[in-house]
């Protein structure tokens, strides 16, 4: 085995080194043998998965599928595996054909403690697991090290190999690490699909620039270090993140009634759930929430200070009291119109007389208020109740209304969303729709939420 003197190695080197021993509590040493050992990991001996410290326990239970492409980066994810483990992640591989060639199966089923998965069509994997509940059985997917060929396939939709197939049945959280050569990276192609891939909500970490495996290459394309993506996956799987702490957002939520008489009230379906929902996701996420709600039946939302209000014009006036904001987002299905007068009396049958007429006037339009404010939060989101043309509907309200985006739901009866649990919504901004598939109010709320940081994150910038 070649020997490497420390202390002739470089003091940048030198220095990470050292930080990396510490944190695992090795000598630097024994550090540089356990680096070496994961280097040529496919022909050494590894060490028994039983012998993976559980160090920190930041990760201690989530399950994570790692999607090993290939590249001569794989051989990180070795070191990746064996990070994840010491943090009390389960980690279950899946390998391409290509990482085949990069690092065996056995080196990454030995690290892993688990089987690992390599074939679409596997009469055995079918029936023990098979791609859909692979995707579905863990709370992360990473893609390490994700080529250019797999970044494309995952933009483009293809599942011709069992990497892509799960990459496609998902509806997890999915990190990528890209690794390649510079000049794939910087391709227009590669651009575009980043792009397509962004939008579609999935994460990167990395690549980092540097010197390439090809000898003389150098630019943007190295893998992120283990312990980089590491920290991006404890990042992203932490349910003690707070990316909203620190800002404040008023929401309306609920029906409103309007009164006809002391007894009488034009009303609306709307049971507050997603309302209530998008608010306690978003106090989850640290934000301050401000909920004005109309009359519903379902508790309070945890951790929301919350106004109660009967009214369009109760609601207005307690949302105004509200700005300034961060964001401002709402969901209430308002009442369009209200009696041109409240009658004082309870309005009485009389022998003989027709039914009475009632006058009505129009509310004031809360979001609009909102929209076209003085103090407008950077981001006003509104919802677009339609039962036909919900697209063509919901962009007309962006302009009317002063919103950055409509999130647009079909609330046709035969939908069963008004009052139900499962909602299918497209989020309408300035630079086109993002169709999300049906799913439970509250992941709508907790995937909302989660756009809504990422959006005053980049406000801030
Ligand atoms: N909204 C509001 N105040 C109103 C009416 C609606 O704040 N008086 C808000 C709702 O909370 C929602 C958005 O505006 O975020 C769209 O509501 P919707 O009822 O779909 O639209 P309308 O303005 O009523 O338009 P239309 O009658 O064309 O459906």
């Amino acid at each position: 085995m070649a020997s490497i003197t420390i202390r002739n190695l470089d003091d940048s080197i030198k220095e990470r080194l050292r930080l990396r021993a510490a944190a695992n509590g090795r000598s630097m040493e024994e550090e540089v043998r356990i680096i070496l050992a994961d280097l040529g990991a496919s022909s050494l001996p590894v060490a028994p998965a039983s012998s993976i410290r559980q160090h920190s326990g930041s990760l201690s239970g989530r399950r994570i599928l790692l999607i090993i492409g290939g590249g001569i980066a794989a051989y990180k994810c070795l070191d990746l595996i064996r990070r994840l483990r010491e943090r009390g992640a389960q980690v279950r591989p899946v390998l391409t054909g290509a990482a085949e060639e990069f690092v065996t199966p056995l080196a990454v089923g030995a690290l892993a403690a688990d089987k690992v998965f390599t074939e679409l069509f596997s009469r055995e994997d079918e029936q023990d697991v098979g791609h859909i509940r692979l995707s579905r059985e863990a709370d992360l997917i990473v893609v390490a090290p994700a080529t250019a060929d797999l970044m494309a396939k995952m933009a483009t939709g293809l599942a011709n190999d069992l990497a892509s197939a799960v990459l496609l049945a998902t509806d997890k959280p999915v990190l990528v690490a890209p690794a390649m050569n510079p000049r794939m990276w910087d391709h227009p192609a590669t651009k575009r699909n980043r792009a397509t891939l962004e939008k579609d909500g999935v994460r990167f970490v990395g690549p980092n620039r540097g010197e390439m495996a090809e000898s003389g290459e150098s630019g943007s394309g190295r893998m992120a270090e283990p312990l980089e993506i590491a920290a991006a996956i404890e990042k992203l799987l932490d349910r003690s993140a707070k990316p909203l702490q620190g800002k404040t957002i008023v929401m309306t939520s609920g029906p409103t009634h309007e009164a006809i008489d002391p007894v009488r009230y034009i009303a609306n379906r709307s049971s507050g759930k997603q309302g209530h929902a998008i608010a306690a996701a978003l106090a989850r996420f640290g934000a301050t929430v401000r909920l004005v709600s109309g009359p519903v039946t379902i508790p309070d939302p945890e951790g929301v200070g919350v106004i109660h209000v009967e009214s369009a014009r109760e609601m207005r006036d307690a949302v105004e009291q509200l700005l300034p904001a961060d964001a401002a987002i709402m969901v209430a299905a308002v009442a369009d119109w209200r009696m041109a007068e409240e009658a004082g009396e309870k309005i009485k049958k009389k022998a003989g007389e027709k039914a009475p007429r009632l006058q009505m006037v129009e509310n004031p339009d809360i979001l609009a208020g909102v929209g076209h404010s003085k103090l407008r939060p950077h981001l006003v989101i509104g919802f677009a109740a339609e039962t036909q043309d919900v697209l063509a509907n919901a962009q007309r309200k962006l302009d009317k209304k002063g919103a950055d985006w409509i999130i647009a739901n079909d609330v046709s009866h035969a939908t069963g969303v008004m009052g139900g649990d499962r909602n299918s919504v497209r989020i309408v901004t300035r630079s086109g729709v993002e169709e999300w598939p049906d799913m439970s109010k509250e992941e709508v709320a907790e995937r909302l939420a989660a756009k809504i940081a990422a959006a005053l994150e980049s406000v801030e910038v």
